[in-house]
């Protein structure tokens, strides 16, 4: 549907200093064409990687940061912190904060709207886990996360990416047909809940176990309108999946 394809590295808690480096230095010579790219660092590294990545390969994102401002929030980052930084994403209600760090609907709410009001743009995760698959009940989790957050939607700077959390890290790639499905799903849900104009222009990403070999035919489907890639944005296959989306 005419909408841009964009793919997210996030690189999770990984890579050290001088990995991190090499990888940067891969980037740097890949084709992006008219892919949308943005890789996502420990806030450690970000300072190295944005000196060092060609902005016309791919932007920095952060993947967390606060759901209040500067003060006294004891290891926290704010959105001004990143902003300050020339910052321009961030990854919010990943799965993993979501599981490992007990953050919920409300304060995922409290994140974007946040984030939004300081000028960055989010990628917002949501995604179903295997029993709620596995009982049919994939659709009312995907509502309920995005029901709070689905005024805040807004295409130019929120990209949705859909990650079933069972396909997460497991080599458990989600059928093309169960992606379509539920991205075509997640679209019409947005459609009821902000409006047809935003369902139609938001970009709805895939994520879990997306690697080189699958891409494509993913890449190809009506809804997906890129990936979020975790384990294969580390290796040199994820140029591959940017080609794919370029
Ligand atoms: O944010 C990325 C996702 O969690 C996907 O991770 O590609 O390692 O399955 P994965």
């Amino acid at each position: 549907g005419g909408r841009k394809m964009i793919v997210g590295g996030n690189w999770k808690c990984n890579l050290d200093q001088a990995k991190a480096a090499a990888l940067v230095e891969q980037l740097n010579g890949m084709e992006v064409g008219n892919c949308e790219v943005v890789v996502a660092p420990v806030f450690l590294h970000i300072p190295m990687v944005m000196n060092t990545l060609k902005k016309d390969k791919a932007l920095v994102s952060a993947q967390n940061c606060s759901f209040t401002g500067m003060g006294a929030y004891t290891g926290d980052i704010s959105a001004e912190h990143l902003v300050d930084m020339g910052i321009q994403w961030v990854i919010l209600g990943h799965s993993e904060r979501r599981q490992y760090f007990k953050e919920d609907d409300e304060m995922l709410a409290k994140k974007l709207e946040y984030a939004l009001s300081k000028g960055l743009k989010v990628i917002y995760c949501i995604g179903e886990q295997k029993e709620q698959r596995e009982n049919g009940t994939t659709m009312d989790v995907c509502k309920k996360q995005l029901e709070g957050v689905a005024k805040m939607l807004n295409p130019e700077t929120v990209v949705i990416a859909y990650e079933p959390v069972w396909a997460i890290g497991t080599g458990l790639v989600a059928t093309p047909e169960q992606a379509q499905d539920t991205q075509k799903s997640i679209r019409e849900y947005i459609a009821s809940a902000a409006s047809p104009d935003v369902a139609a222009k938001i970009r709805i990403q895939y994520g879990g176990s997306v690697n080189g070999k699958n891409c494509a035919e993913l890449a190809a489907l009506e809804d997906i309108d890129g990936f979020l890639v975790g384990g294969a944005s580390l290796k040199p296959e994820f140029t591959d999946i940017v080609k794919a989306c370029s």
